[in-house]
């Protein structure tokens, strides 16, 4: 067999055999096969020199023709198998973002306090009270002295509160906003305060840290009965429309006269449930403790007398109640120290 057409049939073999690699790795396998080291086709191109003078033009002319065909036809292929092969690893890794998760996240709800704030909020916004808030961190100034404590208040003593220095403590109600509101804004002022406060107490019905809504109505011309009025509305839009509410004379330095004030139970008529048995939500007495109020004492007023607080001119009530107590009575929580645990046995019940 000459030379050419040997060189021929390898052209043809490998024309073949890269027209059936379907895949990179076994058109290299082409490659070396026919255009490697070892393969026939560059072995011809070597022996060329070794051919009589005047057969070496045409062998070497065929054999590099052939070599060079071959190598253009598996860089072609090459091309077409990384591009066929890319697409198909894309189609494989397909993500379909379309499927709905599984299962659905659950819904989150709000905390029962945050629940409780909010519609206490409402129904004093609805009344044309402002909500206000103040720092967590206050000053003795404005936590004690500016409302009216004695030296000698039990509250001061570094045994109930939580001091940061002798002068900064954290505030153990929100009625230090009373006298910053007052300090901001001339009177007519009608706001509440919802916050954070403070004390060294823990047990059933106490935790270091709890919930506060104060208020404060300054205004010419207020009375006592506008408290009262005001918080007949609040118990009835809370606890419901039948509630009444009575006034027990109390003490607070920075109100005078100072009151707490009861509404009537709702889970019974005068202690006795509808089966003829001691409420156990009002321990039998008919009447529920809600807050702590009265008149804005003078003396808190001449603290900011220069801002148009003149005793003289305008009175003002004040309130403050506890957001945990207001729950627990509504929904009958028995143990204050549930709002705490983040149970989602508890807290699911509250949706
Ligand atoms: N600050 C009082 C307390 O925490 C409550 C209160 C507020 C009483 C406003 C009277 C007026 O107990």
């Amino acid at each position: 067999m000459s030379a050419e057409t040997r060189i021929t049939e390898l052209r043809t073999e490998g024309e073949a055999a890269v027209a059936a690699a379907q895949n990179t790795a076994a058109l290299e396998e082409v490659r070396v096969q026919f255009l490697g080291r070892r393969a026939e086709l560059p072995n011809l191109l070597r022996g060329v020199a070794e051919l009589p003078p005047e057969r070496r033009g045409a062998v070497g002319k065929a054999a590099n023709e052939a070599r060079r065909a071959l190598e253009a036809l598996i860089e072609a292929r090459a091309g077409q198998l990384a591009i066929s092969e890319r697409n198909a690893r894309l189609e494989q890794d397909r993500v379909d973002i379309t499927l709905p998760a599984d299962p659905l996240p659950a819904a989150g709800r709000l905390h029962l306090i945050t629940q409780t704030r909010r519609e206490i909020e409402d129904v004093f916004i609805g009344l044309g009270f402002n909500v206000a808030e103040g720092p967590e961190v206050e000053t003795v100034h404005y936590n004690f002295d500016a409302l009216n404590h004695d030296p000698l208040h039990p509250a001061r003593a570094w045994t109930d509160t939580f001091y940061l220095t002798p002068d900064v403590l954290l505030r153990t109600h929100t009625s230090p906003m009373q006298i910053r509101a007052m300090e901001r804004q001339p009177p007519p002022l009608y706001i509440i305060v919802p916050g954070r406060v403070y004390r060294r107490d823990s047990d059933v019905t106490h935790t270091p840290q709890f919930h506060q809504i104060e208020g404060l109505a300054v205004d010419e011309g207020i009375t006592l009965a506008d408290l009262k009025g005001t918080l007949l509305a609040f118990a009835r839009a809370i606890f419901g429309s039948e509630r009444e509410v009575r006034l027990r004379p109390h003490f607070f330095p920075f109100t005078e006269p100072s009151v707490e004030v009861d509404v009537s139970c709702f889970n019974c008529s005068g202690g006795l449930t509808a089966s003829a048995e001691r409420c156990g939500i009002c321990k039998g007495t008919g009447w529920l403790e809600i807050l702590g109020s009265g008149m804005v004492d003078p003396n808190v007023l001449l603290q900011v007398a220069g801002g148009g607080y003149d005793p003289e001119v305008v009175q003002g009530f004040a309130f403050g109640m506890g957001i945990e107590r207001i729950a627990m009575l509504k929904h009958g929580v028995s143990d204050l120290r549930l709002f705490y645990d983040n149970d989602l046995r508890f807290l699911e019940q509250f949706p």
